[in-house]
């Protein structure tokens, strides 16, 4: 049986993805009464930067499943010291069913999951996000209905999160204009992920207008004044589709790259979005341990 880890989109399939994006509708029309499908299995979760939502939403919906869980701060963990990457996933994996991981170094969770006979879950490392595009798409799904065809216009820095949606583009058949300052145009584009350097073209007959912060969290002390063009204001949403929404993963910095203008119009949908993360890990979840939950009932 292949372990299920979650941490690269493009490496688990359109079919697994959207199947998985069924669920977590499925699991939200639940919400006051959730299946109790993880029963007796635990997750831990490792941290190396700050959180609010991605603890929150798999601590809650470990519980809300019937599961538990144990946090632990990378910083303090033997693997801070001189403990290999290989003994951590290996006595990991004979403690708990899953690992949710925020660590910086990407490589260093694919690493931990060649070694680790446990489903590795990517709760954000400095390249990609994946379960904050699964809720994202989510969100965008109840509010606009289907996915396929919408366009997403990205502002201001491409970072992990921008990174994650252009890996969800194809997979999901939407498209995706990146709007950046010219030195951080991707290298790479596509039919489904283009580059636009104006962003009021990238704002125009959008359905949805998206940012995040410009100093993701490792890159304190940047500049931000060449960001100023890509900020997410009044004028860059009237240029969107009519019903468009405004997103943002959260934590916002006001004024910069959203105004508070935005933000109090029936436009932004962050707290749905925020909200949706746990119907998203309830569901990547429930896919990561489906294997683990049928062994543990047969044994109880
Ligand atoms: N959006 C997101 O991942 O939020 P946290 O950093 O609070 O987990
Ligand atoms: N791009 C941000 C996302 C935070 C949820 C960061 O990496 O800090």
């Amino acid at each position: 049986m292949s372990i299920r880890h979650f941490i690269n989109l493009p490496e688990i399939g359109p079919e697994t993805l959207k199947g998985i994006l069924e669920h977590a509708h499925a699991l939200k029309r639940e919400k006051y009464n959730p299946p109790q499908i993880l029963e007796g299995l635990s997750l831990v979760m490792a941290f190396d930067k700050r959180s609010t939502r991605t603890r929150l939403s798999f601590e809650v919906a470990m519980k809300q499943l019937g599961g538990h869980t144990i946090v632990m701060n990378m910083g303090e963990m033997q693997i801070a010291g001189s403990e290999t990457i290989e003994d951590t996933a290996k006595v990991l994996s004979r403690f708990v069913d899953a690992v949710m991981l925020r660590m910086s170094s990407h490589e260093m969770m694919e690493e931990l999951a060649r070694w680790s006979t446990i489903p590795i879950i990517n709760g954000m490392t400095d390249e990609s996000h994946p379960c904050q595009i699964m809720a994202d798409l989510l969100t965008i799904e109840e509010k606009l209905g289907a996915i396929e065809g919408k366009k997403i216009a990205w502002f201001g820095d491409y970072n992990n999160v921008c990174k994650t949606f252009a890996q969800a583009a194809p997979i999901f058949g939407f498209d995706l204009v990146i709007s950046t300052p010219p030195d951080l145009k991707p290298e790479k584009t596509t039919a489904d992920v283009i580059y636009q350097e104006d962003a009021k073209a990238a704002a125009k007959d959008a359905d949805v207008l998206v940012t995040d912060t410009w100093v993701s969290m490792g890159q304190e002390g940047k500049s931000i004044e060449k960001f100023m063009p890509y900020q997410v204001n009044s004028a860059l949403m009237a240029l969107a589709k009519d019903g468009a929404i405004f997103m943002h993963c959260m934590p916002i910095h006001q004024n910069e790259e959203v105004t508070p203008e935005v933000l109090k119009t029936p436009a932004s949908v962050i707290y749905d979005e925020a909200e949706n993360r746990l119907h998203a890990q309830k569901a990547i979840l429930a896919w990561c341990l489906e294997e683990a939950g049928v062994r543990v009932r047969k044994s109880a």
